[in-house]
């Protein structure tokens, strides 16, 4: 049973690590080489450029800081690298609040905004709470800053859905097709990890402490 969980564990990381370095490397392609950087430096190559030298840097190292042999044989590493993880997610989450309130389509901009404010307040409350020393709090917000991350990959993998495989085919308009899916990006991995990290438990410890009365 225990190597069942194991296994299971190590796929999805394999399958998180591969759609991580599979999307990242589309998007560099799509935005440097198809789409461009913008005519000028702050219109909008600087931006471009920071968000994304910045915004890998969480992407890269969060597997590493979920690695419970990693975290146990390097302590120190895990602690400074857990500082590089908070400056990328800082940096990248306050470059895609410009980028959010800049990019050219409308339906994206309020999710983008909200999507990057709970980035930077997730990544913030793991490091405030680490600080007090408060482990299990420390370890929730981290879930769901690192959730956040893989919002760039939900997005694009919901984007292959929607333009490869018809996905939400029944929204003809094109605009609120696009908005839709940048929404449910980040709203719905959001659920279901606060499912299985806080309503689930919740459910579990109520009935515990019923049956042990
Ligand atoms: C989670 C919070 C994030 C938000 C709110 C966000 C937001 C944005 C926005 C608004 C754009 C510009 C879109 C446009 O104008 O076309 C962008 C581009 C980009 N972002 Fe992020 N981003 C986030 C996380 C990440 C992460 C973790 C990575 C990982 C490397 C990343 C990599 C990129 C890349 C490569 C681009 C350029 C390609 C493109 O324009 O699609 N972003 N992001």
């Amino acid at each position: 049973m225990k190597d069942k969980k194991k296994l299971i564990i190590r796929i999805t990381w394999a399958i998180i690590i591969l759609f991580s370095s599979y999307y990242f490397f589309r998007a560099i392609n799509y935005r440097f080489v198809k789409e461009g950087l913008g005519p000028t430096f702050w219109n909008k190559q600087f931006w471009f450029v920071s968000h994304i030298a910045t915004a890998v840097i969480p992407l890269i190292t969060g597997p590493f800081q979920f690695w419970t042999w990693f975290r146990k044989h390097y302590i120190k590493w895990h602690r400074s690298l857990g500082k590089v993880y908070i400056i990328g997610c800082l940096l990248g989450g306050f470059s895609a609040i410009y980028l959010g309130i800049t990019q050219p389509y409308p339906g994206s901009v309020v999710p983008t905004l909200i999507l990057a404010s709970l980035w930077l307040f997730m990544t913030s409350a793991a490091w405030i709470t680490i600080k007090r020393k408060n482990v299990q709090a420390h370890r929730l917000f981290m879930i769901r800053s690192y959730t956040l991350t893989l919002a760039f990959v939900f997005l694009r993998i919901l984007s292959d859905l929607v333009y490869k495989h018809n996905f939400l085919s029944f929204i003809k308009n094109e605009e609120v097709k696009d908005a839709t899916y940048e929404w449910m990006s980040w709203v719905v991995p959001v659920l279901v990890v606060e499912f299985f990290i806080s309503w689930l438990p919740s459910l579990k410890k109520a009935k515990s402490s019923t049956a042990s009365r």
